[in-house]
């Protein structure tokens, strides 16, 4: 364990708005057990050089050390559900593609071609081989080479050494990784705690609801670490402090010199504690049974019952789980007041931020853009557990690309989420060309010790990766 935890003040609470802790504490059902647990690590305060967010120097080590090096989430199974299907995942100017090669059996080909290079997957889809659009050179979905046109112009050609080359495939709740290392141990250390805790939620059996792939002007850390703390929410997203306790969010990381896992516990349902002692609890779950009833168009929406034996955030909870059972015909009743309506985001270095419960069970992934270290790509996907009573499993919902200049609002299926999305946006080109502008002396980020813990921890672990 590093760092002093004792002296470190862990977030900041009201008389109404307790630490998440206490709100955990008080949740009407048994707590899954990942919820019981807190992190075992915090890293030490550092400054961090506002050049390795711009510098195209750094973006190349990125590329060679971490990138290159290390266990990254692709994309989801559903994603690629039939013999055939690919999945292009690019990081920056790398570029791999996902194949559902046989039956329960996935695969990763760097996307190039053996001739003279081209691409060979320019889009997800499907195709009975691997087939370059060039000259027609040709590959099994194993890998192996099926055909050279004019094979007699290629004496020089082998077929065991013309296979494509793979990286490693591993899979963990419904999430495909790769690791284009040859020398790579197994995925499971690096998933650290996560399967434990999301054991009971099973990811594997959720469906992809929206699927968009946002261009960003910001580096693409710059981006991911937009979403790695509320910190910035009394600021960026003031509209949701009525019901959302920012200040009271629990922090936590987990680190074992292999898993590198953090998580943020934002609760809903009650005021933020910047809103004063004085804040409505009544309007705190008036305000959530309305973000709720969003994604629910049609639905009458409750009000705050005071007569209730319930707390605001047990009578949010309860109508969510009447709600989600009624609708996807399961049983959600021992689900747990947070599972249902708080907002828990795990990060897995160095791409993956899976949520945890149904309260916001989103998933990002940011990556590179191209090879210009001022871009990046953010994928948010929302799940949704799979129907019960038979239901067929509904297909994954198709990607939107959203470019630079589209904002999130120009995609309906997310709904009022937009906004907080386009918010978030609107900060990051700011970061990316305030950083470029620093005083020399002034040219680093100065984190928050315990609300900004999980980007110090990043920082910490992609130093040592890139051997800084
Ligand atoms: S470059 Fe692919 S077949 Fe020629
Ligand atoms: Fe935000």
């Amino acid at each position: 364990m590093a760092g002093d935890q004792s002296k470190v003040v862990r977030g900041f609470s009201s008389k109404v708005s307790p630490l998440t802790a206490g709100l955990l504490e008080a949740d009407s059902r048994t707590l899954p057990d990942g919820l019981k647990q807190v992190g075992n690590y915090l890293p030490p305060t550092k400054k961090i050089p506002l050049s390795r967010y711009f510098d195209p120097a750094f973006a190349e080590l990125e590329r060679e050390r971490l990138w290159k090096k290390t266990w990254q989430y692709a994309c989801r199974e559903e994603d690629i559900p039939e013999v055939g299907d690919r999945y292009r995942y690019d990081v920056g100017p790398l570029s791999w593609f996902i194949v559902r090669s046989a039956p329960g059996e996935i695969r990763a080909f760097n996307n190039t071609c053996l001739h003279r290079g081209t691409r060979l997957c320019d889009s997800h889809g499907w195709s009975g081989s691997i087939r370059c659009p060039f000259h027609a050179w040709e590959w099994n979905l194993d890998g192996s080479l099926k055909n050279i046109p004019s094979r007699w112009d290629f004496p020089q050609v082998g077929n065991e050494q013309y296979k494509l080359p793979e990286a490693k495939v591993a899979t963990w709740g419904g999430f495909v990784f790769i690791n284009p290392d040859p020398q790579a141990g197994p995925l499971e250390p690096a998933l650290g705690v996560m399967p434990a805790h999301f054991k009971s939620w099973e990811p594997e059996n959720r469906f992809t609801a929206f699927h968009l792939r946002k261009l960003v002007r910001a580096n693409w850390k710059t981006t991911m670490e937009a979403f790695l703390e509320s910190y910035h929410v009394v600021e960026t997203h003031p509209e949701s402090l009525g019901f959302t306790g920012d200040a009271s969010t629990q922090y936590d990381i987990w680190e074992d010199g292999q898993g590198h896992i953090s998580r943020l516990i934002t609760p809903s349902a009650i005021p933020s504690p910047h809103l004063g002692d004085e804040a409505s609890i009544e309007q705190a779950a008036n305000m959530a049974f309305q973000a709720f009833a969003l994604a629910m168009p049609g639905v009458p929406v409750p009000k705050f019952d005071p007569t209730s034996k319930l707390s605001a955030r047990g009578q949010v909870a309860q109508w969510r789980r009447q709600m989600m059972g009624a609708g996807l015909a399961r049983d959600f009743s021992d689900w747990s007041d947070a599972t249902m309506i708080d907002s828990i985001e795990y990060y897995m270095f160095p791409n993956f931020c899976p949520w945890y419960g149904d309260g916001l069970p989103l998933v990002y992934q940011f990556l590179p853009y191209g090879d210009n270290p001022d871009e990046s790509v953010m994928s948010v996907r929302l799940t949704a557990p799979l129907p019960g009573g038979g239901a067929p499993r509904p297909p994954s919902a198709p990607i939107r690309q959203l470019g630079f200049d589209e904002p999130f609002n120009t995609a309906p299926e997310i709904g009022l989420l937009s906004m907080i999305f386009d918010q978030d946006m609107s900060n990051l080109p700011k970061v990316q060309v305030g950083m470029k502008a620093a005083a020399p002396d002034q040219a680093f980020a100065t984190f928050g010790r315990y609300q900004e813990q999980r980007i110090q921890h990043f920082h910490e672990v992609l130093e040592k990766k890139l051997g800084l």
